[in-house]
């Protein structure tokens, strides 16, 4: 889609991190914004600095997990500027925990509800529209180097990566078999500077108070801080931000945005064509 001007962009997860930055980087290509986030605070912070960097934005809170708010959503979007143009499933959250622990099974659903099931029911409900008005239309699922590289106690956030990824390779194979103008594009980064390490704040009080996360551990778990170190040390957003805009613009769909973590892709196709165990490896 090489013409964004006037055009309407729909991004979830837009109060923070990659949505934001996301949501500037359309904004200044010309766009109609629409932005959604469950966190109604920073959500209406985000959209006052929107409007006073002079964009067209409409703001909708939102649980991207809840297929009747992404109805809602689709018709809010529609309602306030028409046709919409470009999607970004970008909305997610990291939390999980070592597989072999069966108390941590309401913190897999609700990673997997948001990270994958917000992605398929956001694709779901916007992509009929957008195929069928054929004004031209983008679909960018936010996905990661976690959709492609298992690192241990990642169990549900790799689960809902791999399917982002999955999903959105069918999307595209789709699109080309029926011909439609719609474009598909996964975004893959490794780390960012964004405050996905602090997902929690998002959680359910219940879930939260269950796993001693309502601020009743006294201790940070060594593999949180491991995880805020990674984050901290990630590129910035507006580096994902380009690297998004010109996948729509020139309908790529890998977008890989660090360079140094390619290599253990190619090694994982290696390793399995070869037969080789997994060896335990990180996935930077
Ligand atoms: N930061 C990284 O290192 C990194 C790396 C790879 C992929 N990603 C992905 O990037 C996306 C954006 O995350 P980020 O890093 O900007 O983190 P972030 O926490 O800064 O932003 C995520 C946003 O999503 C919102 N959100 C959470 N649950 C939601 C829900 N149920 N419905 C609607 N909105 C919800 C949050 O309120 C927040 O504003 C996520 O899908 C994440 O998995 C991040």
């Amino acid at each position: 889609m090489q013409e964004l001007s006037g055009k309407t962009a729909v991004i979830t997860g837009a109060a923070s991190g990659i949505g934001l930055a996301l949501a500037h980087r359309f904004g200044a290509a010309g766009m109609n914004l629409v932005v959604g986030d469950i966190e109604s605070g920073p959500l209406d912070l985000a959209t006052t600095e929107l409007s006073d960097a002079g964009y067209d934005v409409a703001a909708m809170e939102l649980d991207v997990s809840d297929l009747d708010g992404i109805r809602a959503f689709e018709s809010f979007a529609r309602e306030s500027f028409g046709n919409v143009h470009l999607l970004c499933n970008n909305a997610g959250v990291g939390a999980g925990g070592p597989v072999a622990d069966m108390d941590n099974l309401d913190l897999w659903k609700w990673t997997i509800d948001i990270n994958l099931w917000g992605v398929i029911y956001g694709c779901k409900v916007f992509m009929g529209a957008m195929i069928e008005h054929g004004e031209g239309a983008h679909i960018v699922n936010t996905a990661s180097m976690a959709g492609h590289l298992s690192a241990p106690m990642m169990g549900p956030y790799n689960i809902s990566k791999y399917g982002v990824v999955a999903l959105s390779e069918t999307m595209a194979k789709e699109m080309a078999m029926m011909q439609t103008t719609l474009g598909v594009s996964v975004l893959c980064p490794a780390f960012v500077q964004t405050k996905i390490a602090t997902s929690d704040r998002n959680l359910p009080d219940e879930v939260k108070a269950a796993h001693g996360r309502d601020g009743s551990a006294s201790e940070t778990s060594g593999t949180q801080s491991v995880i805020e170190r990674l984050v901290a040390s990630g590129i910035p957003t507006a580096d994902v931000a380009e690297a998004v805009h010109d996948a729509v613009v020139n309908d790529e769909f890998w977008i890989l945005t660090h360079p140094e973590s390619t290599p253990a892709i190619t090694e994982r196709a290696r390793q399995i064509v070869d037969g080789i165990n997994p060896p335990l490896t990180g996935f930077v």
